[in-house]
Parts: C-alpha cells; sequence; structure tokens
C-alpha cells in the first residue's frame, strides 16, 4: 500500500506536467495491477518449513538406490522411488495429481502411493505395466494410482479413453525417458551390464516396438519425439505446474558424448520454462577402468533432474 501511495503522489507531481491524461492512465493501470496482486494469492507450492526449503534447493545430491527386486529387475532402467520422493517434497503437496508419461515398473506410482499423492502414469510395455500393478498393490495408501499402457505420444486419447470426461489436471510431471538408443549399444560399463544382464536371462532393452521412443535410430529424430510427447503434456497440466525430467549425456560407441539432458533441455524449452537443473548423484556405482593407458573414458554415476515449468503470461 505504502508503494501505491508513494507512487500517487509522484503521480499528482506528473499531473501538473503536461500531460495529465498519460499520467492518469498510468496510475490507473498500476492501481489495477497491484489490486490483482493482493487479491490472487499465490498457492504454496509445498509443506516444507523454511530450513527445508533451503536445504531442498541445493543443486546436487546423493541417492544410492537400494538393490532392486527380483521381479524388478526385469526393467532395465529403474530409478529408485526415494528420487521421486526427494521431488515430491519439493514440489507437490497431499493429494496433488502427478504424472509419469514414461513410468516403466511404476516407481513414481509407488512413491506418490507412499506420500499420499495421485498420480498417473503412462508406459509402453505392458510387461512393465504388470510388474508395477502387482507392486502397487503392496503399497499403503489411499490415493489414485492409475497406470495406463500406451503410448506417451497420444496422451490425450489415451486420458479421455481412460477417465471419459474426468481428465485430471497435473500439478507436476515427474519422469525418465529412455536415453535415446543407449540400452541397444554396447560400450564402457554399459558392456559389462548387458553381459550380466544377458546371463541372468533378463532384457537388455526396454521392447522390440515401433512406438518405443528408446528404439529411434537417429539422433535428432529422437529428440524431436521428445519434444513432441512434452508439447502434448502441455494441455494437461495446471498453470505453473513444474516437471522433472532425469536425463543423461551419454558417450556413443564412436566416443562421441551425446548431450542428451542438453539436447532435451534445449527442444523441451519451446514449449516450458528450463527454471534450472539439479544433479543426482550415485556414490555405489562400481568403478570400470574403460580406456586405460591411451584414451579418456570417465565413469558416469549423475544424472541432470532437468526442472521445467508450465509457460504463464
Ligand atoms: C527410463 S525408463 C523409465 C523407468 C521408470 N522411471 C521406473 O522407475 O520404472 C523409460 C520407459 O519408457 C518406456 N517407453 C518408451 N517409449 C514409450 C512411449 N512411446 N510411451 C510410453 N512409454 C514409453 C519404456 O518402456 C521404459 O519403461
Amino acid at each position: 500500500m505504502g508503494s501505491i501511495r508513494s507512487y500517487e503522489s509522484s503521480i499528482s507531481v506528473a499531473t501538473h506536467d503536461s500531460e495529465p491524461h498519460l499520467a492518469r492512465y498510468l496510475y490507473e493501470t498500476v492501481r489495477t495491477l497491484a489490486g490483482l496482486l493482493v487479491a490472487l494469492p499465490r498457492r504454496r507450492l509445498n509443506d516444507l518449513t523454511g530450513k527445508e526449503w533451503v536445504r531442498a534447493t541445493k543443486s546436487w545430491f546423493v541417492i544410492n538406490p537400494k538393490p532392486r527386486t527380483r521381479v524388478q529387475v526385469r526393467h532395465p532402467a529403474k530409478y529408485p522411488e526415494e528420487l521421486v520422493m526427494h521431488f515430491l517434497r519439493f514440489f507437490t503437496r497431499e493429494d496433488d495429481w502427478v504424472l509419469d508419461p514414461f513410468a516403466g515398473v511404476g516407481s513414481t506410482l509407488v512413491a506418490c502411493k507412499e506420500m499420499q499423492r495421485n498420480c498417473v502414469g503412462i508406459e509402453l510395455n505392458p510387461e512393465f505395466v504388470n510388474i508395477g500393478e502387482q507392486h502397487l498393490t503392496g503399497v499403503e495408501g489411499n490415493s489414485d494410482a492409475h497406470l495406463i499402457t500406451g503410448d506417451a505420444m497420444a496422451i490425450s486419447a489415451l486420458m479421455k479413453d481412460y477417465f471419459g470426461s474426468n481428465v485430471p489436471q497435473f500439478d507436476f510431471v515427474m519422469t525418465s525417458p529412455p536415453y535415446w538408443n543407449m540400452l541397444r549399444k554396447s560400450r564402457g560399463g554399459n558392456d559389462s551390464v548387458h553381459k550380466q544382464r544377458r546371463s541372468n536371462g533378463l532384457a537388455l532393452y526396454y521392447s522390440d516396438m515401433r512406438e518405443d521412443i528408446g528404439n529411434i535410430e537417429e539422433y535428432e529424430s529422437y529428440i524431436e519425439s521428445m519434444g513432441r510427447v512434452f508439447d502434448g503434456i502441455r494441455r494437461h497440466l495446471n498453470d505453473r505446474a513444474y516437471l522433472v525430467i532425469v536425463a543423461q549425456n551419454m558417450r556413443d560407441t564412436d566416443g562421441e558424448m551425446k548431450p542428451i539432458a542438453w539436447d532435451l533441455a534445449r527442444r523441451l524449452s519451446m514449449t516450458y520454462t528450463l527454471r534450472q537443473e539439479m544433479i543426482w548423484c550415485q556414490d555405489n556405482k562400481q568403478l570400470g577402468c574403460w580406456g586405460y593407458p591411451t584414451t579418456y573414458v570417465s565413469n558416469v554415476h549423475h544424472h541432470y533432474c532437468l526442472v521445467f515449468q508450465k509457460k504463464y503470461p
């Protein structure tokens, strides 16, 4: 109010000048805008105390995934529920709606159920949906959890088929897409993982399906397809909704690094505002000796968690 009053007195000086109409107009506009700001209190983002808020904004953190169950291990790239919870605490409150368009075996849904958030996951491979559903039935909680089999590219049609006229609007998106077709390529650490999974009779990649984003061969087409998936998600989000997308820059078989996280950040910025990156570090992965003694090949034990927000006027 003080600032409006001081603005008012400066305007009254201006009205003695040669442009009284412009000054009046400016004054009225400022008053209207100030009134709107007072009338529209912003929704609290989370239930953290100030101290917890500050701690949660540190741009890197360590989460070491727990060993996966015998069934979960059938998925080649599950992320830990603790990672999801880290972001749920900051970007959501109880009863909010969360979306995961690449839900895998349902880690996002499990974390949401444990924290009393409602969640919808979309996953292309029905085998992973099955595993996720089994896991969900064992989790206590009475929030909504819907794991839908389908192609994230067709999100609007899927939602309409599933929810009819009651399609939820989402407050938050938490997901980890396929990191291009990297699971199909044997190199460095992935090579040993492949050998181990093959000897245990486990799948090396997500599926052979045409719609699987992890099967796109051309890098630029992969980035563009990801862009189109997230363009389609936009209309299902509430204003100011945040999105956290976990991705990793990866070394290709010819030794060149493909900056997947940075290229996704660039493409998705056409639809969303890129707010920050957070770095998820893993400190319990075995170090491998690649390239010694001639070639630099790093052990990549971190992921980018890209934070976007739905653009608002
Ligand atoms: C990195 S994994 C996600 C794992 C998940 N965060 C979890 O913890 O289980 C990516 C998933 O995207 C799925 N996927 C690939 N293309 C898809 C598409 N077009 N629509 C929906 N899911 C897709 C894959 O089957 C795979 O399970």
